[in-house]
C-alpha cells in the first residue's frame, strides 16, 4: 500500500524543508508540496520531523560471547532499534578461531532471518591462513560484505595480533573493503586484569583500572600507523578517549583515510559507574572500552563536532543481570556490553541538538547519512530523496520521555540512560515503506527486516586507488 506523509519539515544531512512524500513499494516516489494519492495511507506529520532512518553501524544481536549468548536476538533487538527510529543495524559475524568465515556468515544469516527491521553485516577476522583470505573474497563478491572487523583486545578469544592486522588490511585493500579495529592493546589488559586480581581487586572497578585510556591510545595509534604502511583506509569502532580522538584528528590531517565512531553510551555516561556500591548496577555497565572520565566526552564531542568521529552507534550486545552475576568473584568475567539501540537517537538529539552542540541536520549525517556514505549504502538509505529505501522516522521534537529499562523493548533488566529525562522522540518509525513501529506500538512483523548488501569501492577508495597507483614505487633507470 502507497503510504503518503504529509504536512512534516523533512530534515537531511544537508537541508530542512517542508514537503510531502510519498512511498509506493518500499521507496520514497515523490517529494514536493501538497501531494495527493486516493489510495495511500496518509500519516499526518504537522509539526514533526521527518528524517532518514538511524543506521546504528555497531551491534550484537544474539552474540555468543564469554560464556554466554548476548539476551537481544535479531527478533527483540530490533524490535528495540524501530522503537528507537533506527531501520537499520549493521551487525558483526564473529567466527570462532579457525571456523570457516562462510559457515559462521551463514549461521549469522539464518539467527538474523526473524529480523524486524533490516540489517547488514561486518565480518571479524579472528585467525588467518590462505583459506580466510579467500573466503574474505567471497564474502565480499558474492554476499554483500564490504567491511571487516579486528579485536585488537580479547587475548586467548578472538584477538587479531599484528600479522593477523597487517595480512587482513591487505587483503582489505586488494578488495576494496573497510577494515574496522577495536582498539585496545590485549596484552595490556591482559595483564592488568591479573594485577587487579593479585591485589584483591576482583570487582567491577576494577574494570576500567584494567583498560586505561592509554591502553586504547597506543591501539588506536598501532592500527593507523598499519594501515597507513599500507595505504589502506581504516574505521575504528566505539572510540572513548581523548588519546585516540587524537590520533584520528592527526592521521586525518596528514592525508590518511580514517574514521571514527562514538557510542551514545561514552559520550554521556561516565566512570563513577563502577563506584557503585549495588554490584548488579556496577556489573551492569561493564562493556569495553569501559566508561571513561568525564574530560574524555568533552573530548569527545569536540571530535564529533571537528568531524574527527563521524558515525554514532550503541555496541548493542545487551546480557542480564544473571549472566552478568557470571563474574561475581572475578571481574574478568562479567560478559562485556550494554544496550542502547533504542535509545541512541533520542540521548543524542537531548545531549546533542538541544545543548547547541550540533544542528539537526548535523544529527542525521552522524545518525544515519555519514554511516550510509562510509559503508557504501548511500544514497539507497542514509537519504530522503526520490528512489532512495522508504527508512524513516518521524520525530516530535517537543515530546519528552525518561528512559527506562521499565519501559524499554530491550530483553535486559537494566539501562545505561535509566532515569534520564529527554526531550525529542520518535513517533512513527517507516521501515521498507511500512509503518513498522506507531506510538508505542510494534507493527513490524518478524522477518519483515531485509538483508541489506554492500557492494566494496565506496567512492573514497575510487580516490585511493588512484592515490596509490600514482604513488607506485617504479626501479631506478642505472642503464
Ligand atoms: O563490551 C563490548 N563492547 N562487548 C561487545 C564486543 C565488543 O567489544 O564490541
Ligand atoms: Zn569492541
Ligand atoms: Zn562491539
Amino acid at each position: 500500500m502507497m503510504l503518503l506523509i504529509k504536512g512534516g519539515t523533512l530534515v537531511t544531512h544537508e537541508e530542512s524543508r517542508k514537503a510531502d512524500l510519498l512511498c509506493d513499494n518500499g521507496k520514497i516516489i515523490q517529494i514536493g508540496a501538497d501531494l495527493s494519492a486516493p489510495d495511500a495511507e496518509v500519516i499526518d506529520a504537522t509539526g514533526k520531523l521527518i528524517m532518514p532512518g538511524g543506521i546504528d553501524p555497531h551491534t550484537h544481536m544474539q552474540l555468543p560471547f564469554m560464556g554466554t549468548v548476548a539476551k537481544d536476538d535479531f527478533a527483540s533487538g530490533t524490535a528495540a532499534a524501530l522503537a528507537g527510529g533506527t531501520t537499520t543495524i549493521i551487525d558483526f559475524v564473529i567466527p570462532s578461531p579457525q571456523q570457516s568465515l562462510l559457515e559462521a556468515y551463514q549461521q549469522w544469516r539464518d539467527w538474523s532471518e526473524k529480523a524486524h527491521a533490516n540489517y547488514s553485516f561486518h565480518v571479524a577476522i579472528t585467525w588467518w591462513d590462505d583459506s580466510v583470505a579467500k573466503e574474505m573474497t567471497t564474502l565480499v563478491k558474492e554476499h554483500g560484505v564490504n567491511s571487516f572487523k579486528h579485536f585488537m583486545a580479547y587475548k586467548n578469544a578472538i584477538m587479531a595480533t599484528d600479522d593477523i592486522l597487517v595480512a587482513s588490511f591487505t587483503q582489505c585493500l586488494e578488495l576494496g573493503a573497510v577494515p574496522t579495529v577495536h582498539a585496545e592493546n590485549g596484552e595490556l589488559v591482559f595483564h592488568l586484569q591479573q594485577k587487579m586480581l593479585q591485589k584483591g581487586m576482583n570487582g567491577p572497578e576494577a574494570h576500567p583500572l584494567s583498560r586505561p585510556s592509554s591502553v586504547e591510545g597506543e591501539a588506536a595509534n598501532r592500527a593507523i600507523s598499519i594501515a597507513k604502511t599500507l595505504g589502506a583506509p581504516i574505521y575504528l569502532v566505539h572510540v572513548s578517549t581523548e588519546e585516540a580522538a587524537d590520533a584520528i584528528r592527526y592521521a586525518k590531517d596528514h592525508g590518511q583515510t580514517v574514521f571514527g565512531e562514538v557510542l551514545a553510551g561514552h559520550l554521556v555516561v561516565d566512570d563513577s559507574v563502577y563506584q557503585n556500591t549495588d554490584w548488579e548496577t556496577a556489573a551492569a555497565h561493564v562493556m569495553s572500552p569501559p566508561f571513561r572520565p568525564k574530560h574524555h566526552q568533552d573530548a569527545l564531542w569536540k571530535a564529533v563536532q571537528a568531524g574527527t568521529l563521524q558515525t554514532t552507534a550503541t555496541d548493542h550486545c545487551a546480557f542480564c543481570t544473571e549472566q552478568k552475576a557470571m563474574g561475581k568473584e572475578d571481574f574478568t568475567k562479567i560478559p562485556n556490553g550494554t544496550a542502547g539501540v533504542e535509545e541512541r537517537l533520542m540521548v543524542l538529539w537531548d545531549k546533542g541538538v538541544n545543548s547547541g552542540k550540533i544542528t539537526a541536520n548535523e544529527f542525521v549525517a552522524l545518525t544515519s547519512t555519514n554511516t550510509a556514505k562510509i559503508f557504501n549504502l548511500y544514497p539507497q538509505k542514509g537519504s530522503i530523496r526520490e528512489g532512495a529505501d522508504a527508512d524513516l522516522v518521524i520525530w516530535d521534537p517537543e515530546q519528552s520521555k525518561t528512559l527506562s529499562a521499565k519501559s524499554h523493548w530491550s530483553n535486559i533488566e537494566h539501562s545505561i540512560f535509566e532515569g534520564m529525562t529527554v526531550s525529542g522522540v520518535p513517533v512513527t518509525t517507516i521501515c521498507n515503506g511500512k509503518v513498522a513501529f506507531d506510538n508505542g506500538k510494534l507493527l513490524a512483523e518478524q522477518g519483515d527486516g531485509q538483508y541489506v548488501k554492500r557492494a566494496p569501492y565506496a567512492p573514497f577508495y575510487q580516490a585511493l586507488e588512484k592515490r596509490l597507483s600514482l604513488a607506485e614505487p617504479k626501479p631506478v633507470d642505472r642503464n
